[in-house]
């Protein structure tokens, strides 16, 4: 009924972090990523090639991608135009992350231009990738919907798909940048996309903003997915997306997945304990549920409650 293991890709020091006013040294941040290597994390995406300008917080992934590229995971990074691909390419990722909105609004916030124009700069990535032997990935953000437009029709989704397709990448993430999916939306755009382009692998990536962030992900792998994204801790949000809120966490997943037999190769305590370590270094609590009550392994003396002496 399930895929037998998920790769789950950390987006932690990505997503996670873009929006965090606070800079947070470039060496907590390469810190946290070799705490991912070490929990078994097998892909990160490790930050944005983007204007440090639009997102200061991520001004240093070149040095971030400097220290971490021979860890052993696949490094990833996002990348919005050729300026992005050739700093990524210099610093050493693995592969390069296009990222194109599903609604004009997002497209316009997110990127500063409509989304044939995004499409248009993201031509020269691919062949930037082609030529340095990088594997290009595409990722579409709002794709189960958009803050500022509401609904997202599936077949413009798909029409994207085609397009990024064409651009020669045949491995897409379906974004819900703010939290709009729920499981009847996952069971009718992932459909429509593995029938419409067979081809394409598709990775999942989800935001809890309403708390359905596992269930959409047991969706998904109901229909035989088994790539997801995820954030230590479940930090994150997009800056330029009205509302948006915390990734699905990774230790909540993790657990799930081993709950359900699924294999997904990450150390839960290690996870766990980076999770901590990310929520001391922010200084405030953090939405991730597991590293707070532990696995369900984890026993209390009884004497550590009061008895309801009646
Ligand atoms: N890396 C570093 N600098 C970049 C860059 C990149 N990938 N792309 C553009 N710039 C610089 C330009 O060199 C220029 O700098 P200058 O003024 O010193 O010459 C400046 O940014 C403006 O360039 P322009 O091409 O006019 O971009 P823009 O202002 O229209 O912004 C994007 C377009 C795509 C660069 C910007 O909207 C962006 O970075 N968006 C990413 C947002 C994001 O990460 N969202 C979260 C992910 S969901
Ligand atoms: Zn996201």
């Amino acid at each position: 009924m399930f895929p037998s293991s998920v790769q789950v890709t950390e987006v932690g020091t990505r997503d996670g972090l873009q929006s965090e006013k606070q800079f947070v040294p470039t060496e907590r941040k390469i810190a946290f990523i070799r705490g991912f290597a070490a929990a078994g994390l097998r892909r990160i995406e490790a930050t944005s090639f983007v204007s440090p300008r639009a997102v200061p917080q991520l001004a240093d992934a070149s040095e971030v991608v400097g220290a971490v590229r021979d860890l052993g995971p696949t490094i990833t990074a996002l990348v919005p135009n050729a300026k992005g691909a050739e700093r990524a390419v210099a610093a050493g990722v693995d592969e390069m992350m296009l990222f194109i909105s599903a609604s004009e609004s997002h497209s316009n916030t997110n990127l500063n231009m409509p989304i044939d124009q995004a499409i248009a700069a993201a031509t020269p990535v691919a062949d930037i990738a082609r030529r340095e032997g990088k594997v290009l990935r595409a990722a579409i953000a709002v794709a189960f919907g958009c803050p500022f437009e509401g609904d997202v029709p599936t077949a413009t989704v798909s029409r994207i798909a085609g397009r990024l397709k064409a651009l020669g990448i045949n491995s897409l993430t379906l974004g819900d940048t703010t939290g709009m999916a729920s499981p009847r939306h996952v069971e009718a755009l992932c459909g429509r996309l593995l029938e419409d382009h067979p081809d394409v692998e598709l990775t999942l990536h989800f935001h809890n903003t309403r708390g359905l962030g596992l269930v959409n992900v047991l969706t998904g792998l109901r229909l035989g997915i088994d790539k997801y994204e995820s954030a230590a801790a479940g930090l994150g949000g997009c800056p330029f997306a009205a509302g948006a809120t915390g990734n699905i966490c990774t230790e909540d997943l993790v657990y799930m997945l081993s709950e359900l037999g699924i294999e997904t190769g990450v150390d839960l305590d290690a996870m766990t304990e980076v999770a901590l370590e990310m929520e001391r270094c922010l200084g405030r609590p953090l939405p991730g549920q597991l590293m707070r009550a532990g696995p369900r392994s984890r026993l209390h003396p009884m004497d550590s409650v009061r008895r309801a002496v009646g």
